[in-house]
Formats: structure tokens, sequence, C-alpha cells
């Protein structure tokens, strides 16, 4: 007995109906109506399905996370978008590079609005990412089960900085040539492998064309990638550890406008792996405290990246990235400093060269690494400035307050030859 067969549609009614099948070939559903709906739209798109089909409400509460992790992200991203413009135009050569820049400058079409872009960018995400462990720290985040998390969050620090530091040199102006001397000068004072190191980074024993290429080839591919891959690692792992920390004791008072299940009665529902406490397939197993990513999540981060991306576009048409006078290695500007966020290790090496450069910061990125493992406390969890915190609280933001201290002075209030000036 032959299988019966359907007619395929003809050739006119397969073109009238071609923007319909493509978009559902690509969208599987349509726009969710019912709670079903909405948890299959998490589910089955790719970018959505990086999102849990639910999460706490607490995760929604802006003043909690104040959207610093995202921002931080979005950021990154600008970044791989603006930064791969940009390297349709750059050369990483010392006779060509400080060129390029005044062309994007004068000649290529939003070239020095891309560049702009770029480097507020840059300047937004170290900023940003440092804030971001700030506000995991005050709210006790790091505890049990999201140890490993903070310290692969420490690693992203460090990458963000030396992914900013490498492409500070890439212009090739005075700034970049003697803040990169200045920077890799201090990693030249580590002991026993000091020397090692600083050539390792220069190619050479001092910043030339090696030291141009080896910047670039890091800056473009090497520090993005790993940068990539250890974010990506990042947000499996908030999923992992239960999404977003919260207190341990019950819901969040104060929670944003979210869209309310619908549960209408006598209406039977099934508990779903993963998105319903209790055993599964429970029947009348409604979660209380917890709503659907879609929409409450997506409209959050979809406000965070419309927030991030405006505020790069007016700050880049209203200032412009620096750009000095052409590398001159006779004539070292007088002080020579470092990228802003290392001068508060510029201003410590003034006082001991090894304590300020090495010691120092070794001791403090190790407490980094190490304060979660240290804190073994449970309580505190989830709430900003709990008071069970106050120690851990009050040590932490006395080592960030010395730090922007020693920043600002470094920044405002030293002059020729390292010596106190008064800005005003
Ligand atoms: C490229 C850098 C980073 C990106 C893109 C990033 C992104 C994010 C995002 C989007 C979240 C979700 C919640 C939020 O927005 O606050 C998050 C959570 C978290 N991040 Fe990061 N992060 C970065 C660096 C860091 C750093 C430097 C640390 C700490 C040293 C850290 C530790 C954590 C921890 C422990 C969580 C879970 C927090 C919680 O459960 O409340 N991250 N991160």
């Amino acid at each position: 007995m032959s299988a019966p067969t359907t007619k395929p549609p003809g050739l006119w009614t397969a073109v009238r109906e071609l923007p319909s099948n493509v978009w559902s070939s690509v969208f599987r559903n349509p726009l969710p109506s019912s709670d079903l709906e909405r948890a299959q739209t998490s589910f089955t798109n790719f970018f959505l399905h990086l999102h849990p089909v639910k999460v706490h409400r607490n995760t929604l509460r802006p003043v909690y996370t104040l959207g610093l992790g995202l921002i931080s992200l979005f950021l990154f991203l600008i970044l791989v978008v603006t930064g791969i413009l940009l390297m349709f135009y750059y050369v990483p050569s010392t006779t060509q590079a400080y060129d390029r820049m005044l062309d994007l400058r004068g000649t290529v079409a939003f070239g020095i609005f891309l560049r702009n872009m770029h480097r507020w960018s840059a300047h937004g995400m170290v900023a940003m990412v440092f804030l971001h462990m700030c506000r995991v720290f005050l709210t006790g985040a790091y505890k049990k089960p999201r140890e490993f998390n903070w310290v692969l969050g420490v690693v992203l620090l460090l990458v963000t900085l030396f992914l900013s530091f490498t492409g500070y040199l890439l212009p090739w102006d005075q700034l970049a040539f003697w803040a990169i001397t200045v920077g890799t000068s201090i990693a030249g004072y580590a002991p026993l492998v000091g020397s090692q190191i600083k050539f390792l980074l220069l190619g050479d024993t001092t910043v030339g064309q090696e030291a141009l290429l080896r910047f670039y080839v890091l800056h473009v591919a090497v520090l993005p990638a790993v940068l990539s891959l250890l974010v990506a690692i990042h947000f499996w792992r908030i999923r992992k550890d239960g999404g977003l920390s919260r207190p341990e004791d019950g819901p969040a008072k104060a929670g944003p406008t979210v869209v309310k299940m619908r549960i209408e009665p006598k209406t039977r529902t099934f508990g779903l792996q993963g998105f319903v406490r209790g055993p599964f397939t429970k029947l009348g197993n409604v979660p209380d405290d917890s709503v659907y990513s879609w929409p409450n999540l997506l409209m959050a981060e979809l406000f965070v990246f419309v927030l991030t991306v405006s505020i790069i576009l007016v700050v880049s048409l209203l200032f412009n990235a620096p750009l000095e006078q052409p590398v001159n290695v006779m004539h070292p500007p007088n002080p020579a400093k470092a990228p802003w966020y290392f001068l508060g290790l510029q201003e410590m090496v003034s006082y001991s060269a090894f304590w300020g450069g090495i010691g120092v910061p070794t001791v403090f990125v190790l407490l980094l690494f190490l304060t979660p493992y240290i804190d073994r406390d449970p309580k505190g969890v989830g709430r900003w400035f709990a008071r069970e915190r106050l120690l851990a609280n009050t040590l932490f933001l006395t080592l960030v307050a010395l730090n922007v201290i020693f920043i600002i002075v470094g920044t405002f209030f030293r002059g020729p030859n390292w010596t106190f000036v008064s800005p005003f």
C-alpha cells in the first residue's frame, strides 16, 4: 500500500508565502501570549536559551545589580564592533600607525567618531568592571556557591585591564609611547623574572616595532578571544550557581513591574524541570517569587543596552579621544604618566619601586582571589551593606578608597619630576 502523498505548493504560493516561511523558519514560535509560550520562547530561541526560563524577582531589581555586569558586557560588544571597523584602517607599524590615526581624524568618514566610541567604551569598561566587582563584594555575592565565579571575575578584571593597556600603545603618539614605557617598566621591578617579563612583553629592551606588533596581536586577537571565552563561562556559572544571589529569607520586597502568571482557577499547572521547586510534574506547583525571563528580563536587558549605547554615542559626539604629537623617543614628557587605572600603581612606585609596583599589587590581587575562601560565613548574602558584613565591607572599601585616592593624586596632583602640584 503506498503512503498518501500531499501535493507540494505551486511556485506562486511559495513566492507569496516566502516572507512568512522565512520568518517562521527563524522564529519557530509566535510572540508568546501564555505562560507555556513564554517558557517555550526561552527554550527555543538561541539567544534567549542563554537565560533560564524564569528568574527570581531579585535579579530584576535595578538597585541590586545596578546593571553593572550587563553594562560591562555591552561595552565589550561595542568595543568588538568598533574595533573590527578600526582594524580596516589601522596598520601596526611604527612608521604608519600615527598617520593612520590622522587619517581617521581627517579623511575616513566617521573615523574620528569610531575612534571616540572605541576609546570611551574602553575606559568605561575598565571602570564598570571594577564597579561591578565592588557591587558583588558589597552584596556578599561571592559566597558559596559562587566562589569560583568570583575567581573567574578577578581574572576577567585583570584581562580587561591588560586589554585596555595593550590598546593604549596603538595610536603611537607621545601619550601612548610614554605611558607604555612607564607601565612596562613597572613590570620590570618584579624580582628575578622582572626583566624577562618586560622582554616578553616588548620583544625588545625598549618600546619599539616589536612591542607595537605584540601589543597589536594581544589587543585584537588573543585577549578578546580569552575574554569572550571567560565571559561565556562566567554566564554559564551564574546559571549553574542557581541564578543571581539573593537574600535567603523569601522574596524581595520592592519588585519591578512584572508580567504576572495568569493562573485561572481549575487550570491544571505542571512544574517543569528547572523552573518550579519541588518534585517535577507536581500538579499545581506554582512558584511565587520568580518571573518569566520573557519579557521581564529581556526588556530590562534591552533597556540597559539602549542606555549604554546612547551614553557612549553622546560622549563620543561631545569629546574627542586624545591624540598627541607623534612619538619622539628623545623627548619624554615630564612627568610621563601611565594610563589612569595604573596611576595608583605609579604613585606607589614613587615611594617604593618594588613594594609599589609589585609587592602591594600582588598581595592585593592574591587577597581578591582568596576572598571567598577566607570569608566562609554564609550570612549577609544578597543585601547591600549587610550588618553582618560590616568588617569585610569596611576593609574592602578602605582598600578601594586608598586606590582611588592614589589615582586622583597621580592624575591631578603630580607635576614635573613627580613633585606635588596644585591643579587649582
Ligand atoms: C568582563 C567583565 C565582566 C562581565 C562582562 C561580567 C558580567 C556579569 C553579569 C552580566 C552578571 C549578572 C549580574 C550583574 O549584572 O551584576 C555578573 C554576575 C557576577 N559577576 Fe561578573 N562580570 C565581569 C567581571 C566580574 C568581576 C571582575 C567579578 C569579581 C571579581 C565578577 C563576579 C561576578 C559574580 C560573583 C557574579 C554573580 C553575582 C550574583 O550572584 O549576585 N564579575 N557578571
